[in-house]
């Protein structure tokens, strides 16, 4: 199994990864969304890791940029979506696509990235609740779930806005 950047051509695999991960009328949601990301100018810059075995994609991670109103300067992406295809999950692809998404944006100058989801599972890579970043929506879901991750020492103590995602997550529906 490997772990690599995903290319244009990938796109139909990586539908089909979240159409599979998800029930169905999810699975067609988020693997809308992550087509929609892959193609958004203002989700630049992005990151989208493909986990692949035996040239199958079994798993996909994207890490989009976002901003933070008021603050300049702090280079911050948000995890979404996360998905690793039914036969292949529990055997720790999701966390390895997490940790290389973390590593390669560590490598690229990212300081601050935030994940809205099950805090059990992402407590597991590092992501907290408890900071000062406000979400760009009304939380459906327990504050919880509206984590975030320093990649610099001490950066979310002195970080504090609402953030402001890419136009393609930025709908209500996702929140
Ligand atoms: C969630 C998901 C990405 C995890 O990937 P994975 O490769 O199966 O996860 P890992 O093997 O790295 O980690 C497994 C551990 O995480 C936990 N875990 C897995 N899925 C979980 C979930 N949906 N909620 C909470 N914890 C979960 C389990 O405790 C498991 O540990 P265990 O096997 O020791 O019990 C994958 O199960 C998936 O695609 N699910 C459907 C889509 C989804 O819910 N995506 C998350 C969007 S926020």
């Amino acid at each position: 199994m490997k772990i690599r950047e995903s290319v244009e051509n990938d796109k139909k695999s990586i539908r089909k990864v979240h159409q599979n991960a998800f029930d169905q009328s999810e699975g067609e949601t988020v693997s809308q969304l992550a087509i929609d990301l892959l193609e958004d100018k203002t989700a630049l810059p992005i990151l989208s890791l493909v986990a692949e075995q035996d040239n199958e994609i079994i798993g996909n991670v994207i890490f989009s940029s976002v901003n933070i109103e008021g603050v300049e300067g702090v280079s911050s992406y948000i995890l979404a979506p996360l998905a690793v295809t039914r036969f292949a999950q529990r055997k720790g692809i999701g966390t390895l696509l997490i940790n290389k998404g973390l590593e390669t944006l560590k490598e690229r100058g990212a300081e601050i990235v935030l994940v809205y989801g099950d805090p059990n599972y992402y407590m597991r890579t590092g992501f907290k609740a408890g900071h000062n970043l406000k979400p760009p929506h009304k939380l459906k879901y327990p504050e919880e779930a509206w984590m975030a991750q320093e990649l610099v020492e001490s950066i979310l103590t002195k970080t504090q806005g609402t953030v402001r995602c890419a136009m393609s997550l930025s709908s209500p529906e996702y929140w």
